[in-house]
């Protein structure tokens, strides 16, 4: 039965450095190495805080949107779903109060010309860039919206936005949805999909950059039902984070104060993770009152609001929003499942990420390149390639691909060797234990599926 190989075997010749790193450096370099984050246009030098996803990431990514959507969409009968346009016109912007409210207030230092936002600086009197005193310009406030021009004239007509939220593509869809969808408040619309934001300081790899993906959903209710819902979504909120692996101890719910709030809430608390450098939002959760829907009706002159046959009333339903960042998720996932523990004096890196969130679920590993062993290494690929997203790789010593799997959060190695030939069985080896098993072929599509359950 193969074992994870000698140490020395099993050292990636790309290993961090041995003296201390810190855990976002670690992170970055892993998403880079092992194929989840690429800076964009590396080649060209790299563009602006903006990144790609690579080979491993995309899947790691489309597991997260998938789990949200599953939670939020597939296991209730109260949310549908929705995929609205990135491209908007003004008076979108305009009736949601983004125009004139979506700002941010910005400083330059006189002195370097760095510029900062000046809410996020930590002495407001001084640069963090070079450090002098006093060389701040007034703060002016700067509209975080990307603008831009639908069809071939840049005129004012054709002025468009890209989508600095998701949410008022549901709001704009309200009376379609409800009408196509037959339901009644309380009931909710969810959508995930790309936001931008021309943000004055992106950083901290995908914590913030000024194009990002969302998940958000607006669950609209009879008025008096808001504040009941809302303490219900900050609860179901939390927990999906910790039910997907995420430490309790790095989560917590953290009220706004009033003047932090959006132009649009009556009420948010967030749902905050503890990132390396602190505490860091990961979701608001808001009440946004009837503020939207009221908004798009005055401004469109349509009705957006519901007819209570039971009550014989009217009223403009109140909305709960639970807004998430998926890529911004999926980097505090990476963190939490981020491991390193001692094997036979060598450090193993591992990523212990929730089944439902590894990017392969299996790895197929013929024991050695020999020509013998590949043809029932595919027949074994082909065998569960249909139930589970699997890698196959037949290159180097098989420590070494098993150390790769760990980085990628590979729950399951399935080796083909020699005596499977035979035996027509072949060895399972598990992620965070390292255990062993010897699963006969017949069995294990559904072995793997009882474990990965
Ligand atoms: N519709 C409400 C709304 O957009 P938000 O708090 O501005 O609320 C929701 O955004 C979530 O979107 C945030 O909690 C964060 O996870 C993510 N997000 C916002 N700006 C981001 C950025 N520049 N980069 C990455 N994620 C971002």
């Amino acid at each position: 039965m193969p074992a994870d190989a000698p140490a020395s075997d099993d050292t990636p010749p790309d290993a961090p450095a041995a003296e201390p790193v810190d855990r976002m450096d670690q992170i970055v370099n892993l998403a880079k190495r092992r194929g989840f984050v690429f800076p964009s246009a590396e080649i060209y030098g790299g563009f602006r805080s903006t990144y790609d996803y690579g080979p491993i990431g995309v899947l790691l990514l489309r597991n997260v949107k998938d789990a949200w959507w599953r939670s939020m969409v597939q296991l209730r009968d109260d949310v549908v779903g929705l995929d609205a346009a990135i491209l908007s016109p003004p008076a979108v912007w305009e009736a949601s109060g983004h125009l004139s409210n979506f700002t941010d207030p910005l400083v330059d230092c006189r002195h370097c010309g760095a510029r900062h936002r000046s809410d996020d600086i930590p002495d407001p009197d001084v640069c963090p860039t070079c450090g002098s005193r006093g060389t701040f310009t007034e703060a002016r406030q700067f509209n975080l919206m990307f603008k831009t021009h639908a069809g071939p004239v840049e005129e004012d007509a054709a002025v468009a936005y890209l989508r600095p939220e998701t949410a008022q593509g549901i709001f704009v869809n309200f009376a379609n949805v409800l009408q196509a969808s037959r339901k009644k408040p309380p009931f909710g619309i969810a959508q995930i999909g790309k936001s931008f934001r021309n943000e004055i300081t992106p950083g901290n790899f995908i914590f913030r950059t000024r194009e990002f993906e969302q998940m958000e959903m607006e669950f609209f209710v009879p008025p008096d039902e808001a504040h009941r819902w809302f303490e219900y979504w900050c609860d179901e909120r939390r927990r999906w984070y910790v039910d997907l692996g995420i430490d309790p101890a790095h989560l917590r719910l953290r009220e706004h104060a009033t003047d932090e709030l959006s132009h649009y809430s009556a009420g948010t608390s967030d749902v905050e993770y503890l990132f390396p450098w602190g505490w860091g939002e990961l979701e608001g959760v808001a009440n946004r009152g009837c503020y939207d829907l009221t908004q798009h009706a005055e401004a469109s002159g349509e009705r957006l609001d519901y007819f209570d046959q039971a009550t014989n009333t009217r009223y403009v339903p109140h909305v709960i929003e639970p807004a998430a960042g998926a890529t911004r998720t999926m980097m505090a996932f990476l963190l939490d499942a981020y491991d390193e523990e001692e094997v036979r004096g060598e450090t193993r890196t591992v990523l212990r990420l929730h089944h439902r969130l590894a990017p392969y679920k299996v790895a197929i590993l013929p024991l050695s390149k020999k020509e013998t062993l590949t043809p029932m290494a595919r027949e074994v690929l082909g065998l569960l390639q249909p139930h589970f997203m699997c890698d196959y790789d037949e290159t180097q010593a098989i420590g070494r691909r098993y150390r790769r799997q760990d980085e990628l959060g590979t729950p399951f190695c399935v080796t083909v060797d020699f005596d499977s030939l035979d035996d027509r069985a072949v060895t399972v080896r598990e992620r965070d234990s390292m255990d062993q098993v010897r699963v006969s072929v017949d069995e294990l599509v559904d072995h793997l599926r009882e474990q990965l359950a």
